[in-house]
C-alpha cells in the first residue's frame, strides 16, 4: 500500500517506510552531517546509453539512500567513521538532453523552466546569467554531490568520479562546502550566526524535538516528497532541489551593522540580532534582548504572538521574513489559516564555503520541497522581496531581500520593545548570487536502473 504523504514525525524503525526509506536519497528528510562537501556541475556529453551506464555505476557506488544514512548516523554515534556519502540530481536539461525518462512535471513549470529563466529571474530578483561565475553560466545537467568528514577521502573520490566521467560528460564547475562551527562545535555561516536552528522535521526521535507551546516543527512528507514519474506505484519517491552559491559580504555587513547601532544607540550584538532575528548565539530577539538569556528549546519554540507590532524584532528581520510563524493570518491576511502559511516551509541543507580567516565566502544554500514555486520562489520573491510583506512599507529581508528599498530605508526602534522612537536604515545588499540552478532528486531504485535492460523505467 503506497505510503501516506500526510504523515508526520514517521518512525524509521516502523516496515511501512521501509521501501520508501530504501529508495529515497539521503539528505532530504535529515541532513547528512558532513564536514566537508564537493559539488560537481555535469553537462552530458556522452550518448544517452553512455550517460545512463555511468549515472547507474555512480548510483550503486555512491548515492546514499535514507535507510543507508541512518545506518550510518548510528555507527557515527557509536564513535565509528560514517563513511563517503552521495547524492546525484538532475535538472530538466538533464533529464531532457540524455532521455533520462519522463520528467516530474507535477505543478512544476519553474523546474522545467530552470533558474535562468527570465520570468523567474525577475520574480526572484536575481543578476542578469551574465553576471554569474562562468560554469554555471552554462546548461547544467546534473549535480553530482558528495560529502565526508575526511577530507583526504572525499578529494580522492572527487578525483576517481571526475576521470571516470570522459567522454560522458564535462565538469563545468566544482564547489567546495565546509561546516563552520563556533566555539561550542554549532554551525555557523559566515556572518557568524548559529544556522540550522529551525528546520521542519520529519522523523520520530530526531534531535531537534518538537515543539510543545508555540512553534511545531514537525512536518509531513508530502512538504518534501513526490512520486518519481519513472518509478510509479513503488514508493520511489524523489524531491526538488534548489542550489544557490550566496557569496557574503562579510565586511560590507559587519559595517552596516555598526553604522546601525551607532544610529540606534545600542550594541552592535542587538543590532546584528534584529537583522537576523537571532542572535550569533541562536537567541530569538523576540524573546530576549540579550544572547545567551533562554533556554535552548526555546530557540525553536517561539512565535510573534508577543510582538505583533515588531518593536522587538523587526518585521524585515531574516528569520521573520522566511518563516513568520502565523504572522501571514495575524497581521498581513488575517483569516489565512496557519497550516496554509507552513506549506511553504523549505528543507534548509545549505553549507558555508570559503575560509574563515578571510577571502571570498558565503552559503551553499540548498532547500528541498516538493513545489519550487510555492516553497522557495514564493519565500524569496513573496516574503524577502517583498517590502509590504508583513505590513506595508516593513522593508526587504535584510539579509536576502532583492530589490527596491522602502523609501529611506525601514524602520529600527532604538529602544528594544518600543516603537516610541524609531529611525529608517536600508540594511541590503550583503549577498550575491554566483550560480545556481533547480534540480530533482530522482529515486535510488531509478538512478540505479538506469544501466540495465529493462531498467526501473
Ligand atoms: C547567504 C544567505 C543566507 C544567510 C547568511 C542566512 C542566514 C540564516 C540564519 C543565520 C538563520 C537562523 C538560523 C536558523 O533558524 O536556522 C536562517 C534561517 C532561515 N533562513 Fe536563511 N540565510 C541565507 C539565505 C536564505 C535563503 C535564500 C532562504 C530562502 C529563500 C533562507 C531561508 C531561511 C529560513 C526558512 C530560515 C528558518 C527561519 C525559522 O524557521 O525561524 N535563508 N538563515
Amino acid at each position: 500500500m503506497p505510503v501516506d504523504l500526510k504523515a508526520t514525525l514517521i518512525d524509521p524503525a516502523d516496515p511501512t517506510y521501509k521501501p520508501l526509506l530504501d529508495n529515497l536519497q539521503g539528505n532530504i528528510i535529515k541532513a547528512h552531517g558532513r564536514m566537508h562537501t564537493a559539488s560537481l556541475f555535469l553537462r552530458f556529453t556522452g550518448t544517452p546509453a553512455v550517460v545512463k551506464k555511468w549515472i547507474s555505476d555512480f548510483a550503486r557506488q555512491y548515492v546514499t539512500s535514507t535507510s543507508a544514512q541512518i545506518e550510518q548516523a548510528k555507527k557515527y554515534r557509536n564513535g565509528k567513521d560514517g563513511g563517503i556519502f552521495g547524492n546525484f540530481f538532475l535538472t530538466a536539461l538533464g533529464y531532457q538532453n540524455s532521455q533520462l525518462g519522463i520528467m516530474p512535471r507535477d505543478r512544476q513549470a519553474s523546474f522545467n523552466a530552470g533558474m535562468k529563466n527570465v520570468r523567474i529571474q525577475d520574480r526572484l530578483g536575481d543578476p542578469p546569467v551574465e553576471q554569474w561565475e562562468s560554469g554555471f553560466q552554462q546548461d547544467i545537467h546534473a549535480l553530482a554531490f558528495l560529502a565526508d568528514d575526511n577530507e583526504a577521502r572525499l578529494k580522492a573520490a572527487c578525483d576517481t568520479v571526475t576521470a571516470s566521467l570522459n567522454g560522458v560528460a564535462t565538469v563545468l564547475t566544482k564547489e567546495h562546502g565546509v561546516r563552520w562551527l563556533n566555539d561550542k562545535e554549532e554551525d555557523i555561516e559566515p556572518f557568524g550566526y548559529r544556522d540550522g536552528v529551525s528546520q521542519p522535521v520529519f522523523l520520530k526521535g530526531s534531535t531537534e524535538s518538537p515543539g510543545e507551546t508555540r512553534w511545531d516543527p514537525s512536518a509531513s512528507l508530502e512538504l518534501v516528497l513526490v512520486e518519481d514519474p519513472n518509478v510509479p506505484g513503488r514508493d520511489c519517491y524523489g524531491s526538488f532541489l534548489v542550489f544557490r552559491k550566496l557569496e557574503q559580504d562579510v565586511r560590507k555587513f559587519n559595517e552596516q551593522v555598526s553604522r546601525l547601532a551607532q544610529a540606534l544607540g545600542t550594541t552592535a550584538d542587538l543590532a546584528g540580532a534584529y537583522v537576523v532575528g537571532r542572535f550569533k548565539d541562536g537567541t530569538p530577539v523576540t524573546l530576549s534582548d540579550k544572547p545567551g538569556t533562554i533556554e535552548p528549546r526555546q530557540h525553536i519554540d517561539f512565535d510573534y504572538e508577543q510582538d505583533t507590532e515588531g518593536a522587538r524584532c523587526p518585521f524585515h528581520a531574516h528569520i521573520r521574513k522566511t518563516n513568520p510563524r502565523g504572522d501571514t493570518g495575524r497581521l498581513a491576511q488575517p483569516g489565512i489559516p496557519l497550516e496554509q502559511e507552513r506549506r511553504h516551509r523549505i528543507a534548509r541543507r545549505g553549507q558555508p564555503y570559503g575560509n574563515p580567516n578571510g577571502g571570498a565566502a558565503g552559503l551553499l544554500f540548498l532547500c528541498f520541497q516538493s513545489d519550487i514555486s510555492l516553497q522557495f520562489e514564493f519565500i524569496q520573491s513573496s516574503w524577502a522581496n517583498g517590502i509590504h510583506f508583513v505590513k506595508m512599507n516593513g522593508g526587504l529581508d535584510g539579509v536576502i531581500g532583492q530589490g527596491t528599498q522602502v523609501p529611506d530605508g525601514p524602520l529600527w526602534c532604538k529602544t528594544y520593545g518600543s516603537l516610541d522612537e524609531t529611525i529608517g536604515f536600508d540594511f541590503s545588499d550583503v549577498i550575491k548570487l554566483k550560480g545556481g540552478d533547480y534540480f530533482f532528486a530522482p529515486s535510488v531504485a531509478f538512478l540505479q536502473g538506469l544501466g540495465t535492460t529493462g531498467s526501473a523505467r
